[in-house]
């Protein structure tokens, strides 16, 4: 007998297997890699366009420009919404809407595009137009899914802010992206705590002159007093109720769709570039083929829209599938730790896409939570942002039943679209985010770009173009262009892992100076920058440490000014401080003031020697260390 420990393997029943849209995994993928352009082809043929493409894919491998569907003309919102509502579905749910203070909406299809359309109607009479700009810093309401599709169905470029930030942290994205339209709210809520939105994009949008006019949504019933550059939504919707359909405004190949700011490795936020079209392909494929939607599903996606995974998985690539979605405000744990599980039982969810932060804090709730609610409609589940932790994925595996299939989905802002998962068709070993989707080539190679064996740990990248790759920063080519150089002739994802034998991707975590708190992306730089603008730090390091719940915490090292010593601030104070510029997510969990930081000759900080220490492991090599 075979006595050397095998990691677990969940099969699929064949039932499921005999259902699923791609049944033998293996045959399809090397089909689908062999010739991209007939796979990616095959799935255009679902969506609409004005304009065929003449080509599916014009790659420069020497400026690294994909140009996907050339010649093609078309538009997202219009295939998300005019299309299903042509084809007869205009009563499906399109949109359930499960507030943080149990208040309760559902948009049929029809409903949807008619709000989508006056919208639209709104923004065009504030003079927006294809390619203007616009940035949306709202709560995950429909307004904000309605807002995404009203600028897309223009041909507007959309920039939506998540509605935890602070003033500061908004305010930088708005000085680089410079919108015609700032979309606000007067609040939001989470945990029942009122988020006073207005307030905070007042502060942010001071002397922006590019800002020509601020519309403001009502959250709450009560009205605001509106200053100047400020127009309701409201008074605005009766200005539009007697205006006719609104075309949606086809758009090219290299149109931008929107511009999502998100932490690298330089104190600055980078503002990731994604077209329709491309963008349009990839999220439609990886939605119908990852969470195998079919039109009884209620797809339930726990990220807020806010983020990539929000703007993917449960704006575009959902509607494009024509599913009913789920959308919630809040967090997971108010007003009770059932919070998901009451709204998977009370709206019948059958897909369930969470995160391993949230499965992590429901397993510290209990098994009674899940156990008192009717789960039987949950046919399909998945998890993103980080590792999904064996321990986790058994324990969801098991409150929900022991037979569903989870897609833990590994992907990024940049990606736009899911590259690496299991589908519901193919087996599972727990902590693996599976193989490559169709179409898409991840690899783990070494520093030179060699591919290596199974068990060795290296750098992921990808080899070839996907659809919905993003193509540029905004105003910044050469950080682009870096993602292709790191690793000569391959996108280089800033993620370690290594794969086992039958080729399954094993993610470890980043191997830059970017880290993942509860799912959160943040870049050490970032929190350092907001470190130093406290007038009593001179010097500070941010490092990630592991932790069981929220998968890294903020650590943070700080030396003082010489001045500062005499009466040091306060953790907490220093604490609020990055609170204040960043906002909540940013927040750190633990502060040591320390008189020196381990630094390189050249003077750089050495946070790696930081992690070491804090983790009691070696320091590694320290021949560079200054002193
Ligand atoms: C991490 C979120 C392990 C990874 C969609 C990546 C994951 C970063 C997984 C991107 C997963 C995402 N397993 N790690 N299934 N999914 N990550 O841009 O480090 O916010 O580089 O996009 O999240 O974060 P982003």
């Amino acid at each position: 007998m075979n006595s050397s420990p095998k990691p677990s393997l969940f099969v699929p029943d064949p039932e499921t297997i005999r259902r699923s849209r791609i049944p033998d995994y293996d045959g399809f993928y090397a089909a689908s890699v062999a010739d991209p352009a007939s796979f990616w082809g095959n799935v255009l043929k679902d969506l609409h366009f004005t304009k065929a493409p003449t080509k599916i894919l014009d790659w420069n491998p020497k400026s690294f420009e994909a140009r996907w569907l050339v010649g093609a003309e078309g538009n997202i919102c219009e295939n998300a919404l005019d299309r299903h509502v042509r084809d007869g579905f205009a009563n499906k749910v399109a949109l359930i809407w499960a507030g943080d203070r149990g208040e309760e909406d559902i948009f049929t299809y029809g409903r949807l595009l008619d709000q989508t359309v006056r919208f639209a109607r709104i923004l065009q009479r504030l003079g927006v137009g294809k390619g203007d700009r616009v940035t949306l810093f709202l709560p995950p309401t429909p307004a904000q899914v309605i807002a995404m599709l009203a600028c897309a169905r223009l041909g507007a470029i959309h920039s939506v802010v998540f509605s935890g930030f602070s003033q500061a942290a908004l305010r930088s994205r708005l000085e680089d992206f410079e919108p015609k339209v700032l979309v606000t709210a007067d609040c939001g809520y989470r945990r029942g705590k009122r988020i006073p939105l207005l307030e905070t994009a007042r502060a942010a949008r001071k002397g922006l002159s590019s800002i020509a006019a601020t519309l403001v949504v009502p959250r709450d019933a009560s009205p605001e007093s509106l200053e100047s550059g400020e127009r309701a939504l409201p008074d605005l919707m009766e200005e539009v109720r007697f205006d006719g359909p609104l075309s949606p405004v086809p758009v090219s190949c290299d149109d931008p769709l929107f511009v999502l700011y998100t932490s690298g490795t330089t104190g600055k936020p980078k503002g990731v570039v994604h077209v329709q079209l491309g963008y349009m392909l990839g999220t439609y494929a990886t939605t119908r083929h990852i969470f195998d939607l079919r039109d009884s599903d209620v797809y339930f996606c726990v990220a807020d829209p806010g983020w990539i995974t929000g703007h993917s998985y449960i704006v575009y690539g959902p509607l494009l599938n024509r599913a009913t979605v789920l959308l919630s405000e809040g967090t997971p744990e108010y007003p009770d730790a059932g919070r998901h599980w009451s709204l998977i039982e009370r709206h019948r969810v059958s897909i369930y896409y969470s995160t391993p932060t949230t499965i992590r804090l429901q397993m510290r709730f209990g098994d009674s939570w899940p156990a008192n609610r009717d789960l039987s409609s949950l046919r399909i589940l998945g998890s993103v942002g980080e590792p999904l932790n064996p321990e986790a994925w058994h324990w969801l595996h098991r409150v929900t039943g022991g037979k569903l299939p989870i897609m833990d989905t590994w992907w990024q802002t940049e990606t736009g679209m899911i590259m690496v998962s299991p589908l519901p068709s193919t087996p599972e070993k727990p902590g693996s985010a599976g193989r490559s989707f169709p179409g898409v080539v991840a690899d783990v190679v070494d520093a030179s770009g060699k591919s290596l064996p199974p068990g060795e740990t290296g750098t992921v990248v990808i080899r070839t173009p996907w659809p919905s790759m993003f193509r540029t920063v905004f105003r910044d080519p050469e950080r682009y262009r870096k993602y292709w150089t790191e690793i000569p002739g391959a996108f280089f994802s800033g993620d370690s892992a290594r794969r086992d034998e039958d080729g399954f991707f094993f993610f470890l975590g980043r191997v830059d100076d970017v880290i993942k708190v509860a799912g959160h992306r943040l870049g050490t730089a970032e929190i350092e920058s907001a470190l130093i603008t406290h007038p009593k730090v001179a010097e500070a390091a941010a490092i990630g440490k592991p932790d069981e719940l929220r998968g890294e915490i903020i650590k943070v090292f700080v030396v003082l000014h010489p001045h500062a010593t005499d009466t040091p601030p306060a953790h907490e104070e220093i604490k609020k401080h990055v609170r204040t510029e960043l906002g909540g997510i940013a927040e750190p969990h633990e502060v040591d003031i320390v008189i020196s930081l381990p630094k390189t000759r050249s003077g750089k900080i050495m946070r790696r020697v930081l992690k070491a220490r804090e983790m009691g492991l070696p320091e590694g090599d320290l021949s560079t260390l200054e002193d």
